[in-house]
């Protein structure tokens, strides 16, 4: 057991808090916000995420995790290690990350270090490149050391990844003492996961910043490939959906991350994608990384391209159609609604003039909270009545499994616009469903462009 410390009480740290203490680790989280700070004290998780109310919980009845506002907790000092775990959003500004709160969070701890323990202070936060080298170039000469350790958890399945991820990063110092003695300790609070067989990789601070980033550009990239052939299969009549399993076939390709749709959203790939773009121009080499504006592009275009498919399926246009969008949120299984391709199809739907309500079975307080002209349903039945056209923009478990029947008997019209391509198509069809989806080879995209409304819609 080892008494460690978690700086910020976001997704991130919280969930990760929890886990350590679920190891059997001493923890005392932080965070600037007393809300928060109270919420889980309390046991109340401040998202959704499955399996992090039981750890929660088990934690706070251990007496293992605590929860304290930042800068009233003397016990801090004491910990052998310290995560970073704040957030580092965008900048609304330059695109870049916006580090304020860690270097924030970095002040407070530099008050607290003490040499005597040669304290671990451990990045988790995605930072741009050399912020691991400067945070060093800080801390050492107050006696402790810096690794960087990125997390790769995906939200809806936070909790596993953390517990089990696929592999552990440690990016080191290039002193080798250092280097030794801070991935020591590291694999000490690690010694359940290692034995499990987890991969383990030693690198340099640079590598480990570049390693997240890497991953989620790669991760878009790939998204974005296959909404490009989705593309080509509506303007040659070819199936996205069959394209991506016949290339997922070959083990170098795979078919994880091959949904072609509305395209990706949430609080990491977007920020990473812009993330590296803004560093390469910096360090002068922002062609290098050119292509990432095209996987940008071609991902926002995926959200106004649903609402052209919208637009044209609908007899008589969108002004004015009642149109019901399942999902609200970024992705399944969360409720966060950071850029979400789901509710930015919402509102692009609002601004051709239809009369949208916004169905989700977990995201809708944050879309409240947000956005309160947005019309939201909160009873499914309510939110489908006499609907004359639904959207599917999130795959919920609970969107996939309606029964057409049922959804047929509520709406005026059976229409349904798949922008995620996860629906059975062929119960919709077979329940007199007008079932569009993405890249399926339903739709010429020349038709669109001609306004021929309706043309190769297949029933
Ligand atoms: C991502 C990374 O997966 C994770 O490793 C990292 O630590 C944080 O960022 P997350 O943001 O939780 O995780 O979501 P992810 O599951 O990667 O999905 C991102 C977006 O891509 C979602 O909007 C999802 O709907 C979309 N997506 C995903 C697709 O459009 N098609 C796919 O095939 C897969």
């Amino acid at each position: 057991m080892m008494t460690i410390s978690v700086i910020g009480c976001g997704y991130l740290g919280a969930v990760h808090a929890a886990a350590m203490a679920s190891l059997g680790h001493r923890v005392i989280a932080v965070d600037t916000d007393p809300h928060r700070i109270r919420e889980l004290s309390a046991g109340r998780p401040p998202f959704h995420e499955p399996g992090f109310e039981e750890i929660l919980h088990q934690g706070l009845r251990s007496g293992r995790l605590r929860f304290a506002v930042s800068g009233t907790e003397p016990e801090l000092e004491q910990a052998k290690v310290h995560f970073l775990a704040v957030g580092t959003p965008q900048s609304p500004v330059s695109g870049a990350a916006d580090l304020t709160a860690l270097e924030a969070a970095v002040d407070d701890l530099a008050r607290v270090l003490r040499p005597e323990l040669r304290p671990i202070v451990v990045g988790k936060s995605t930072v741009p490149v050399g912020t691991a080298q400067q945070l060093a170039d800080r801390l050492e000469p107050l006696g402790a050391e810096v690794v960087w350790n990125p997390e790769f958890l995906r939200e809806g399945h936070a909790v596993a990844d953390t517990l089990h991820p696929d592999r552990i990063v440690y990016g080191l110092s290039d002193d080798p003492e250092r280097a030794a003695y801070a991935a020591g300790v590291l694999d000490e609070i690690h010694a359940e996961l290692l034995a499990e067989a987890i991969p383990r990789i030693l690198t340099n601070r640079p590598t480990a910043e570049l390693v997240k980033m890497a991953a989620n550009a790669f991760l878009a990239t790939k998204i974005s490939f296959i909404n490009t052939m989705a593309t080509m299969c509506d303007v040659t009549g070819g199936d996205v959906s069959v394209l991506a399993e016949a290339i997922g076939y070959d083990p170098r390709i795979g078919r994880r991350f091959l949904n072609a749709g509305i395209g990706f959203g949430g609080g990491c790939l977007p920020k990473d994608i812009r993330s590296l773009q803004t560093q390469a121009e910096e360090l002068g080499v922002s062609q290098a990384v050119g292509f990432l504006r095209e996987v940008d592009r071609i991902n926002l275009g995926c959200r106004s391209r649903v609402v052209r498919l919208a637009e044209a399926v609908c007899p008589g246009g969108l002004a004015g159609t009642k149109v019901t969008v399942l999902g609200a949120t970024f992705k399944p299984n969360s409720d966060d609604i950071r850029d979400s391709p789901a509710l930015d199809v919402a509102r692009r739907l609002v601004r051709a003039g239809a009369l949208v309500r916004v169905c989700d079975p977990c995201g809708l307080p944050n879309v409240m909270r947000t956005h309160p002209d947005l019309a939201v349903a909160t009873d499914l039945e309510k939110g489908l009545a006499e609907a004359e056209l639904v959207v599917l923009a999130t795959e919920w478990r609970q969107y996939l499994e309606l029964d057409p029947q049922w959804v047929g008997g509520l709406v005026a019209r059976k229409i349904i616009v798949d922008g995620r391509n996860a629906l059975d198509r062929d119960r919709w069809h077979r329940a007199g469903w007008v079932h569009v989806g993405m890249g399926r080879g339903d739709f010429m995209e020349e038709a669109i462009g001609a306004g021929v409304i309706g043309v190769g819609v297949r029933q």
